[in-house]
């Protein structure tokens, strides 16, 4: 497998890329919807970056892009897809995950908590979500320019081995702690443990995050703490692995402009595919590079079943 991990913005980073090189967009963007309370969740993808998108996929080549399903972020992200080019054509595939939880606030207590009183509301409720159990992920097309499917296939030699499947949606559990930690065995950096408390080896001592404080050591010992995937975000192997399976074939090239903790590139190496990753915050790309350093061998072991059952639905 070739591997390309660029740590910055996509919006720069993106020119780095050869136009018409790229067989398959997978990607998991900002929502815009702060999930966690997370900075880089606050704005839907900026258009120019899917412009850059376009420009580096071959033509005929597929996007899967993936959305909350709230009405509003769905409904933009898909004009944003459109304004960049892509054909916007196709019917959506849906992750069902079942373990979200719906919201809803008791309306007599929050009228309490202003201190007043709220009993003609007991049993109201406020602010409403439906219990968020699927997440859509949006099919587009990067255009061919030819009158038909065939003459693009005749008129175009490095084309993207790629057929249109209508697979409505995909049931698959998020990913275990097991499953998120494969291949954090290395030495949490400085930068990538400043979020949690650590623990001295030397004294014992504990370090809690966000005070700054040293134990006191002359050379604190940290480095034999075990990393661990806290991105929030990250995404079952098995749905990468089964967008990527339908969409291309080993030796492509799949990118992930929103790569976070580097699923859709540990899908592509246990596929067999190469992978080009961009994501701006470097405890991420830590977090990233330490699940592609599994061997590829190690993946297949782990991820047997995924492989396996991939294949044989798509008739591989
Ligand atoms: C929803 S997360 C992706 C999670 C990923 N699917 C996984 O399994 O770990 C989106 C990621 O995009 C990154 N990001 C947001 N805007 C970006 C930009 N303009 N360029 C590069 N990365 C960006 C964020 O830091 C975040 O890690």
């Amino acid at each position: 497998m070739n591997k390309i991990l660029l740590n910055g913005d996509s919006k720069i980073e993106l020119k780095l890329l050869k136009e018409g090189s790229i067989d398959l967009l997978a990607t998991d963007p900002p929502y815009g919807i702060s999930f966690m309370g997370k900075d880089w969740d606050k704005v839907l993808p900026d258009v120019d970056i899917w412009k850059e998108c376009y420009r580096v996929l071959k033509p005929g080549s597929f996007i899967a892009v993936m959305s909350s399903p709230r009405s509003d972020v769905l409904y933009r992200m898909i004009k944003d897809l459109e304004d960049a080019g892509f054909d916007m054509s196709f019917s959506p595939i849906l992750w069902t995950y079942h373990t979200g939880f719906p919201k809803a606030s008791d309306t007599s207590k929050m009228i309490e908590k202003r201190g007043l009183d709220g009993t003609k509301y007991e049993g109201s409720k406020l602010g409403f979500q439906p219990k968020p159990a699927v997440e859509h992920i949006i099919i587009g097309m990067k255009p061919h320019g030819q009158k038909s499917y065939i003459d693009n296939v005749l008129n175009f030699e490095e084309l993207p081995d790629n057929v249109k499947r209508t697979y409505p949606f995909l049931q698959t559990p998020k990913p275990s702690k097991k499953e998120k930690d494969l291949g954090m065995t290395g030495e949490e950096k400085e930068r990538a443990i400043t979020n949690q408390n650590k623990k001295c080896l030397k004294c014992d001592k504990w370090e809690l995050s966000g005070t700054n404080e040293s134990c006191g050591c002359d050379k604190p010992d940290y480095k034999h703490a075990k990393s661990k995937n806290n991105h929030p975000t990250t995404k079952p192997v098995k749905l990468m692995s089964y967008i990527i399976t339908l969409f291309t074939r080993e030796g492509d090239w799949v990118l992930d402009p929103f790569m976070g903790s580097g699923t859709t590139g540990v899908a592509s190496k246990l596929l067999d595919r190469n992978f080009v990753g961009i994501e701006m915050t470097p405890e991420y790309i830590d977090i990233a590079e330490q699940r592609l350093s599994v061997s590829r061998q190690d993946l297949v072991k782990y991820f047997k079943g995924v492989i396996k059952e991939e294949q044989t639905k798509l008739d591989i």
